[in-house]
């Protein structure tokens, strides 16, 4: 089965690298119209010109998602560049706090909250104000495996990631049936914001991985693109966890 986007315009946030860069090249291939989004204009320009050449137009927009305005400006921006916003992809994030949860500062808590949480709302809003209400159209956002459950060092970053998964649902029930809203959550993807989790120690981390390797970005790119696509018409407010079976294993426990 070939998955195909053609005559479609798709938003990306953090797509300058990693997850976010992975999912505009297989939509642009599949002959989605992709609009990269980040912080940097520096670092876009260098993501799109890796995704020169493919099936879909590429282009990009400077905007920070934790700027309600600079939701309604990139969604914006897209419109006028391709005349269409149809898919929306939340997947900037962020994790600027490693520790106790419990000793987490009041601004590291605001961004993270502002970054991973607040924006997949304002992004979404922007996207259905402007566009999906009238024309429909299709939303993911990426949420965590850590959004599942307790874990070390991370704790408030899930938080913000359970949230991912909440909103999905919520969103999904309010804008059917013209908007399809679904989330994936990944595991350990080998990317620069994980880079503290793997980097010197991945054949350590893969032991405890079933599959025994660490996620690609290709692997969660792959389902984006499914999910996207005509072929998850009648999937909504689901969120497909990726993780190579991480969370798939004796939990440990007396039984
Ligand atoms: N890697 C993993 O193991 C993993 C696991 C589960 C979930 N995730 C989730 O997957 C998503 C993508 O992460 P990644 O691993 O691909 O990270 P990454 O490689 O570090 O890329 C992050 C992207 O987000 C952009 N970004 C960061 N802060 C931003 C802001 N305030 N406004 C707009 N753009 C911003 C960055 O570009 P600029 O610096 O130019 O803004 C970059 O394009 C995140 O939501 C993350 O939580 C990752």
């Amino acid at each position: 089965m070939e998955l195909r986007l053609d005559g479609t315009t798709a938003l990306i946030t953090g797509g300058s690298r990693g997850i976010g860069l992975a999912i505009g090249y297989r939509m642009a291939e599949a002959g989605a119209n992709v609009v990269l989004s980040s912080r940097k204009a520096d670092g876009l320009a260098e993501a799109a010109a890796t995704l020169s050449g493919l099936d879909g137009q590429v282009a990009t927009v400077v905007a920070h998602v934790g700027r309600p305005d600079q939701a309604v400006s990139a969604v914006a921006q897209t419109i006028d560049h391709f005349g269409a916003c149809d898919i929306l992809v939340n997947n900037a994030g962020t994790n600027p706090y490693f520790g106790p949860m419990v000793d987490i500062s009041v601004e590291a808590m605001q961004k993270t909250y502002e970054i991973n949480q607040a924006s997949i709302l304002t992004f979404a809003q922007a996207a259905w104000h402007q566009y999906m209400k009238e024309h429909g159209g299709s939303i993911l956002n990426i949420a965590s495996i850590g959004g599942l459950g307790p874990e070390p060092g991370i704790g408030w970053y899930n938080v913000s990631k359970a949230a991912v998964i909440h909103t999905t649902s919520q969103l999904a029930y309010e804008l059917a049936p013209s908007v399809r809203v679904n989330a994936i959550a990944p595991g350990l993807v080998k990317t620069d914001l994980a880079r503290a989790l793997w980097e010197g120690r991945e054949e350590a981390v893969a032991k405890h991985i079933p599959l025994r390797r660490l996620g690609e970005v290709d692997d969660i790119a792959a389902m984006a693109l499914f999910l996207s696509s005509s072929a998850a018409s009648w999937i909504t407010g689901q969120t497909i966890v990726i993780d190579g079976g991480t969370t798939n294993q004796p939990t440990g426990g007396v039984s």
